[in-house]
């Protein structure tokens, strides 16, 4: 499968198991939508952040979860849709493997609604929970009307599409962009939760961003920042008055897509300081996530620093 990437690219895959890590993903993403037809529904279930876990989530979790695990040099998976760490053979940092956390299915309640959604990967050389500064590489799929695979590591950020095998084959991963960079001139903004529900100091912001950028918000985080990454601009989910950690999951959604967003050129915020430097207590944490150009995310930070 490395093949056809290699060959549009000319690029080698830096780190074997990171490319393993990728490779099991892309291989899962054309199952995983193919199967979602059947399973718009709720599978009865709550996951470790208190929400409902749709049929969907556990399909996706299980299919990574299995064909991550087998990765050799993986010592560690974790899912947002499991309480805890899965040991997967190897001790995690000192002899070289890998902790890999997975949102499996991300933007899930737009299954009903048939919108887009992802899969969020974060590769990290230490035992998790950990800080986004042990991230080795990070990446996502995202399941829109073409299905396409952002992988960042230290080298850049590639995007390619994943396309499924023929005839029982593997899928192919074919990079379209080698070089993926957030464009200087931002044009979209996507901002979560309900207005109502946003801190004071973080509406004027946004009122100030409203006056100047469209808004594109389609409520699935991989979605709305893929967006912003194609055009430039910022996406949040920010603290809200009542749950001031906000609503995404610092070792599944944030740190990777904060990882991702500095890697393409952009910033990342909790709203005082880079994503990357935050220390977790737990695996299931929340944190405020503002990612986007950097002149847009330190003017976030002046606006919540009053
Ligand atoms: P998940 O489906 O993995 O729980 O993630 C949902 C997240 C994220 O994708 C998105 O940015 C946010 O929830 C949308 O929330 P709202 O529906 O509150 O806008
Ligand atoms: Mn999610
Ligand atoms: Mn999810």
């Amino acid at each position: 499968m490395g093949d056809a990437r290699d060959a549009e690219s000319g690029a080698e895959p830096d780190d074997p198991v990171v490319d393993a890590v990728f490779d099991a993903v892309a291989a899962a993403a054309p199952e995983i939508r193919a199967a979602l037809p059947g399973r718009r529904v709720k599978s009865g279930t709550e996951n470790a952040s208190g929400e409902s876990v749709m049929a969907g989530d556990l399909y996706a979790d299980e299919l990574l979860g299995e064909a991550i695990i087998a990765v050799d040099g993986v010592g560690s998976f974790v899912s947002e849709e499991r309480e805890t760490a899965v040991d997967a053979g190897g001790a995690v940092g000192s002899d070289g493997a890998y902790a890999v956390a997975i949102d499996p299915l991300d933007g899930s309640s737009n299954l009903r609604s048939n919108n887009a959604m992802g899969t969020v990967v974060g590769v990290y050389d230490a035992p998790l929970p950990a800080t986004g500064r042990d991230l080795v590489a990070a990446g996502y799929v995202l399941y829109g009307p073409i299905t396409t695979m952002v992988v960042a590591d230290e080298s850049g950020v590639r995007e390619e599409v994943v396309e499924p095998g023929d005839d029982g084959e593997r899928a192919t991963r074919t990079v379209v962009e080698a070089d993926l960079r957030l464009p200087d001139d931002p044009t979209v903004y996507g901002f979560g939760g309900r207005v109502p529900d946003w801190p004071d100091d973080f509406t004027a912001y946004a009122r100030e961003i409203e006056s100047e950028l469209k808004l594109r918000y389609g409520g699935a985080m991989v979605g709305d920042v893929n967006q912003m990454l194609t055009y430039g601009g910022v996406f949040a989910y920010p603290a809200l008055t009542d749950s001031p950690d906000g609503k995404l999951r610092l070792q599944f959604e944030a740190n990777p897509i904060a990882y991702i967003v500095e890697r393409a050129g952009g910033a990342a915020s909790d709203g005082a300081s880079d994503i990357l430097d935050v220390e977790p207590k737990g695996l299931h944490d929340r944190v405020p996530l503002h990612v986007g150009n950097e002149t847009l995310i330190k003017r976030l930070e002046e606006s919540l620093d009053g």
